[in-house]
């Protein structure tokens, strides 16, 4: 008897949880062995454990307990741990999510080693190489043998660079799965109402990248357009532990509100109510395209286009003056729901489908 078709699906940081959970399921429904390694990346209990809780995803099969470092630091000890893994577990598959530290290194010893590597959002790009999730992004993209793409925007880059068009696979946004499964349980939180807030009269913000939150200048900028949107529309502001310290040094404005990291369903909560979002999340721009909320995202480019062109996403990058008007002109306008083909909820059944034809 053949042994089943063996999976190792890597989570690592906030962003992955919910991206790893559909295929998970989607992969064990046809009897494929997962095994759930946690790189450890990502560690605060707001971080990771709550996502494991409120998703119902199983404990980490394995956890390499790498934690925090430099990028070098990170990515190697990454690598250091998962290599004896891949070695003693010898899967067929390694699953990799995303753009992230973990990502790329597990993407590397998985190239290395006798297993195939599937990358679930392959094909984004950004074009802006300060971004350490560009390089983390086309490197895993260039090594995998089976490219996930969430929209066809992602194909069309992978096949411009060359990729031959058998590794690719449209399967939609499997993010976009999660948030609808999750969707219901998610309003009953009344996340808004428990901060002191009413549906629909109040605005979201997410701020964690290191171009905006670790440089002074800029991050002052920001604060200076979200307190005066705030003197309008009160702000609520789940800080990210990377903002959080410099956020409070360079004083925050009054009616934005900071809170801890929030969960998962108390964010698709406090996301769903919003009258609008202001983020530099590349996972909140597409899930407020799929739940009709209007974002500004606090960026000069994206990686997801296509929340722009078929959804509710405007680049509105980081001069003051045009985050509040873009913000105005927002809130003069009624909020209308637009949402790309194939972020549908299905799209975990379509990678499993993808990983299992090509046994
Ligand atoms: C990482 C990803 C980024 C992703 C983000 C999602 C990389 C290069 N960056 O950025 O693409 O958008 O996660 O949230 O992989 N920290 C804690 N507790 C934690 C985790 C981090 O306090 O549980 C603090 C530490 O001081 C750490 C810093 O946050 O040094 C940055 O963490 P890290 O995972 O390196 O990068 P993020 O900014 O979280
Ligand atoms: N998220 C969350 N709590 C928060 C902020 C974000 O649960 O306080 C969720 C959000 O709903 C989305 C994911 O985290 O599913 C996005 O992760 P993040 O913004 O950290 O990373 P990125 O997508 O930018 O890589």
């Amino acid at each position: 008897m053949t042994r089943p078709l063996r999976a190792i699906c890597v989570a690592a940081a906030r962003p992955n949880f919910m991206k790893v959970k559909p295929v998970l399921d989607a992969l064990e429904a046809r009897e494929v062995e997962t095994i759930l390694v946690h790189t450890g990346q990502h560690y605060d209990a707001a971080m990771s454990d709550v996502f494991f809780d409120e998703l119902g995803l199983r404990a980490p099969d394995r956890h390499l307990g790498t934690g925090s470092g430099t990028h070098a630091e990170q990515t190697a000890r990454v690598m250091l741990a998962f290599e004896p893994l891949v070695a003693e577990l010898e899967p067929d598959w390694v699953v990799v999510a995303g753009d992230v530290n973990s990502t790329l290194a597990c993407s590397l010893v998985a190239a290395k080693s006798p297993a195939r590597l599937a990358h679930v959002e392959a094909g984004l790009r950004s074009r802006d190489w300060t971004m350490p999730e560009e390089i983390n992004r086309v490197v895993t993209d260039r090594i995998s043998d089976l490219l996930l793409a969430p929209s066809p925007d992602g194909v069309e880059n992978l096949v411009t660079e060359g990729t031959p068009s058998d590794r690719i696979e449209l399967v939609g946004n499997v993010m976009i799965d999660t948030l609808l499964a999750n969707r219901e349980r998610a309003l009953a939180r009344r996340a808004a109402a428990a901060h002191g807030l009413t549906p629909g009269g109040y605005g979201l913000v997410t701020l964690h990248r290191p171009a905006n939150v670790d440089s002074d200048a800029v991050l002052s900028g920001l604060l200076d357009a979200l307190g005066r949107i705030a003197s309008e529309l009160p702000l609520v502001l789940p800080a990210h532990p990377r903002a959080r310290a410099n956020i409070e040094r360079l004083g925050c404005p009054a009616r934005l509100t900071l809170i801890d990291p929030a969960g998962y369903l108390d964010f698709i909560s406090l996301e769903s109510e919003a009258r609008i979002v202001l983020t530099d999340s590349g996972g909140v721009q597409e899930e407020t395209t799929a739940l009709g909320v209007p974002c500004l995202t606090l960026r000069e480019n994206t990686e997801r286009p296509i929340t722009i062109e078929e959804g509710t996403n405007r680049l509105v990058g980081l001069d003051p003056e045009v985050i509040v008007a873009a913000s105005r002109q927002v809130l003069a306008e009624p909020p209308g729901p637009r949402c790309p083909a194939l972020w549908d909820g299905n799209a975990g059944e379509r990678i499993a489908s993808a990983i299992i034809s090509r046994r």
